[in-house]
């Protein structure tokens, strides 16, 4: 081929690359001296656009780690992460919250919702920093926490509320700004299978998207058909990877 054609395609192929998260060689290890311990020792993932990628593996094998480092929460203390082409490493912390309040959902494993907050306006959180009037935002997230089945408690207080009903707030948070990347971290730990099972159904509708993908850790062998991909994590590594059900359509 044409020399210079070929540099264009090339070109052309980092600026729309087929990946929408990639993770090359990330390690962080916790603590200092010879209490450290590494905790991701060199982990290389990939996320296709379109496509929601589950992580399994051992509790203390380094998924809630993992994620916070993609989403730029943790640093990691080497290697590289690249979300829709831009590399996470080079933003100075300003940009690091503007880019995650632009392009990322996240549910954490421990719900974090804001005490002081109802349902409707801890779900609405993320249309407000991002500058929509408060009328419209709570207006949008009482719309989502009904589709989660929390219509009937939209202005209660997370302390009145089952971890269930928490956990489906902190979903309805993350679905609300509709992220590019949804990162879920055991959605589905306090919910019944049914409930379970549908949520993530949402979840996965909301991501199969071109310009969207979801990772979702989970032990919940109940929602492992909702992944293109199960991705097996030990012990800091990625192990193992497992084509999941569409693959074989
Ligand atoms: N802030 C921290 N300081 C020190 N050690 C930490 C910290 N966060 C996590 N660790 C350690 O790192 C290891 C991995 O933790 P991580 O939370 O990523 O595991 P996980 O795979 O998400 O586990 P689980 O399935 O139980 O949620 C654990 O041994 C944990 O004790
Ligand atoms: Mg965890």
């Amino acid at each position: 081929m044409d020399k210079r054609l070929d540099q264009n395609i090339q070109v052309l192929e980092g600026e729309f690359p087929q990946w929408l998260v990639r993770a090359t060689g990330v390690t962080k290890a916790f603590g200092e001296g010879h209490t450290k311990i590494p905790v991701l020792k060199g982990v290389d993932l990939e996320v296709a656009r379109g496509e929601v990628l589950l992580l399994v593996g051992p509790s203390g094998s380094g998924k809630t780690t993992l994620l916070s480092v993609i989403a730029g929460i943790l640093d990691a203390d080497d290697g590289d992460v690249t979300i829709l082409g831009e590399t996470i490493r080079d933003f100075s912390p300003a940009e690091k919250t503007r880019f995650r309040r632009d392009h990322l959902g996240f549910i954490f494993q421990q719900y974090h919702l804001l005490p002081t907050l109802t349902a409707a306006e801890n779900a609405a959180v993320p249309l407000l920093i991002r500058g929509v009037s408060k009328q419209e935002a709570v207006a949008r997230a009482e719309e989502v926490l009904r589709t989660v089945g929390m219509g009937g408690r939209l202005a209660a207080l997370p302390t009145k509320l089952s971890g269930g009903e928490q956990q489906r707030v902190a979903i309805a948070r993350a679905l609300v700004g509709e992220p590019q990347l949804l990162l879920c971290d055991e959605p589905t730990a306090s919910l019944d299978a049914e409930t379970g099972h549908r949520i993530v159904g949402q979840i996965r509708e909301n991501g199969k998207k071109p310009d969207r993908a979801v990772i979702i850790v989970t032990h919940d062998s109940r929602i492992f058909e909702f992944g293109d991909r199960i991705v097996h994590m030990d012990d800091g590594q990625v192990h193992q990877i497992q084509q999941g059900p569409e693959a074989f359509n």
